[in-house]
């Protein structure tokens, strides 16, 4: 497995005024994880617990207060920003923050004519995005009078339209409905089929955290642990105790077991849950 990203004992601060003193605010503590090329890395954590930190730290618009940063095999630095930037994509939760241009097409077009893309190859990018997202459609209309689904969708398009090796999702779905939630998965799970593309999901959606590789759970600025979905779900109990969900079928699981149903295993979908109660039903 190839590394694509890395953190070696990251710490960050922002500094703030409160009462006209200087205060800092201890963001993320010590962090460190490896990311590997082509993986779905799913972030939970409550709010405050530093995922939006690591993001930006991740994509360099903040710097390490100790620590470093390694993206495509090299630290992080003011020399190599701005190619290593070329390569990623991210989309945060609000998109109202994030439009530039006066139309979807020009939106979407902003950061490829920032990295100097020939303008043919430019117009097909913006219209392939496009079609991905399903929002063909919409090339002419105002980004600013579209309904909160469809601009996360062109959000996501810009991101995609840059055709990044690293693709940053921060709450990207947390405002969609489910359909549209659903969508954006989908467009992630063809994506890495087609181009092996690396994924770190900032999420609340236990559905998408499931679908995940890995999982890193943050907690109050450190990482709490790291494993795949199954790993991280046996540990139940400390999850709840950080204010963590844990998945329906899970939860049930266990409701089951502590009133007698003997259970094989620890199930994480409904599926696999309803699977076993069938043969549980049929073997009396
Ligand atoms: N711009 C900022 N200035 C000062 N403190 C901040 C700023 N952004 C985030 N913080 C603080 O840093 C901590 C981590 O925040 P954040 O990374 O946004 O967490 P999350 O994304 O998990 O909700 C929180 O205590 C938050 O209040
Ligand atoms: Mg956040």
């Amino acid at each position: 497995m190839k590394e694509i990203a890395s953190m070696h004992h990251v710490t960050f601060s922002y500094d703030t005024e409160e009462e006209s003193s200087q205060i800092q605010i201890k963001a993320l503590d010590d962090v460190s994880f490896t990311l590997y090329e082509g993986e779905w890395l799913a972030v939970v954590g409550h709010n405050g617990s530093g995922k939006s930190t690591l993001a930006k730290l991740l994509i360099g618009l903040l710097f390490p207060s100790t620590g470093e940063v390694n993206l495509f095999l090299e630290p992080l630095s003011d020399a190599n920003l701005w190619e290593t930037r070329s390569r990623m994509g991210i989309v945060f939760q609000n998109p109202d923050n994030q439009f530039v241009g006066s139309t979807v097409q020009d939106d979407v077009a902003f950061a490829l004519e920032n990295n100097g893309v020939p303008h043919e190859m430019m117009v097909k990018r913006v219209r392939e995005a496009l079609e991905q997202v399903k929002m063909s459609g919409y090339v002419n209309h105002e980004p600013h009078h579209l309904s909160g689904g469809q601009k996360q969708r062109v959000a996501i398009a810009g991101a995609l339209a840059l055709q990044p090796e690293l693709l940053i999702l921060d709450e990207a779905t947390s405002m969609l409905d489910p359909q549209g939630r659903e969508e954006v998965i989908e467009i992630v799970k063809k994506l890495r089929g087609e181009i092996g593309l690396t994924v770190v999901s900032i999420t609340h959606d236990l559905e998408e955290v499931l679908l995940a590789d890995r999982v890193l759970v943050m907690n109050e600025g450190k990482v709490l642990m790291m494993g795949t979905p199954q790993e991280i779900f046996q540990k139940g109990k400390e999850l709840e105790s950080i204010g963590l969900d844990l998945p329906f079928a899970l939860r049930v699981s266990e409701l089951l077991r502590e009133s007698g149903v003997e259970l094989q295993g620890n199930h994480m979908t409904e599926e696999e849950l309803v699977n076993e109660l069938w043969t549980f039903h049929f073997s009396k």
